[in-house]
């Protein structure tokens, strides 16, 4: 039986996307991994977990051959605001660990789900409809080792078949993991301080910022479907926009206040999160994800935003 990997399994993404493939795939079909984070418990109770350092190639190569794995979801990475307090290690852990898992999965015939972003664009993009393909010019260090990865992606599928997957997602909002060190972290922090504290005081992003946002069960979708789509409907192999929705930050505090009235916010803006913002995305295009594999997501501004309400409160009452 070929298995599937998931590396950074701890993460904001991998702590959902990790039972989800268990559920639709099988327990035993998954192997969840980690760097450093200590894993849940119910990553623990739900399958093998195995720690690993991506820019340790043999490493990976041994978990790959110890399981016979066929498919890897790459989720390790460097968020943005982290990425800029520490380009190097941003570098070596976003490019480097994606450079060996290609290496591992070239040798082993693995396919390959690898995560862009929004952030794969900079100022000479056009903000507005972002093309799927454009211009891509990052002034961050995430942005260009995201970009590099794109890249990366596109070589090993031409020069050697590795069956390379990946979509450009936008901010990602959840309530099971908090994201760590990112720029569109401002709408996740949002509902946590609006479930504790009924009003958000130090919103880092300045009102009028639109950016691409995306609720956790259609990032899960994407990457499921495009990972199960046929080889040749998929025109693009390095990255394909996918959006839900766009808001900026007094959106997204007013669709709360319907659900909390009292609900209030106020800005303490960052400027370097704030710069990052604005040289991303307001919107992006992604008829080609939905032309090409079908991508269509479920979740806009108020159905995310009741959900996300309902399963906070009672996940923080716990
Ligand atoms: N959520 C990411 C960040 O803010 C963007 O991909 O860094």
């Amino acid at each position: 039986m070929e298995r599937i990997l998931v590396t950074g399994a701890c993460g904001q993404v991998g702590s959902e996307l990790v039972p989800a493939l268990r559920a639709r795939y099988g327990a035993d079909t998954v192997i969840a991994t980690g760097h450093k984070t200590e894993p849940s418990q119910e990553l623990l109770d739900g399958g093998e977990f195995c720690f690993i350092d991506c820019t340790d190639i043999d490493r990976v190569a041994d978990v790959v051959r110890k399981y016979n794995v066929g498919a890897i979801y790459n989720l390790t990475t460097i968020l943005s605001a982290k990425a800029e307090a520490n380009p190097q290690l941003a570098w070596t852990v976003n490019v480097n660990s994606l450079r060996n898992i290609l290496e591992v999965a070239r040798e082993y015939e693995c396919a390959v789900f690898t995560p862009s972003t929004i952030g794969a664009f900079g100022l000479d993009t056009p903000l507005d409809n972002t093309p799927q393909i454009t211009i891509q010019r990052p002034g961050t260090m995430y942005g260009i080792t995201k970009v590099a990865g794109e890249l990366l992606c596109d070589y090993y599928y031409q020069k050697y078949g590795v069956d390379t997957r990946g979509v450009r997602w936008p901010g990602l909002i959840s309530y099971v993991t908090p994201p760590g060190g990112g720029t569109t972290d401002y709408a996740v922090e949002i509902f946590y301080e609006a479930v504790r504290h009924g009003k958000y005081e130090h919103c880092f992003i300045k009102a009028g910022t639109y950016l691409d946002m995306m609720y956790m069960p259609d990032a899960l979708k994407s990457a499921f479907q495009i990972m199960e789509a046929e080889p040749g409907r998929l025109k693009h192999r390095n990255a394909y926009n996918v959006t839900a929705m766009s808001f900026a930050p007094e959106d997204i505090a007013g669709e709360i206040k319907k659900h909390i009235p009292g609900f209030t916010i106020d800005y303490r803006v960052d400027p370097i999160r704030q710069a990052i913002a604005e040289s991303w995305p307001n919107k992006m295009d992604d008829s080609a994800a939905r032309a090409d594999w079908g991508w269509q997501p479920q979740y806009d501004l108020p159905a995310m935003t009741f959900d996300m309400l309902n399963k906070l409160s009672a996940r923080l009452k716990q």
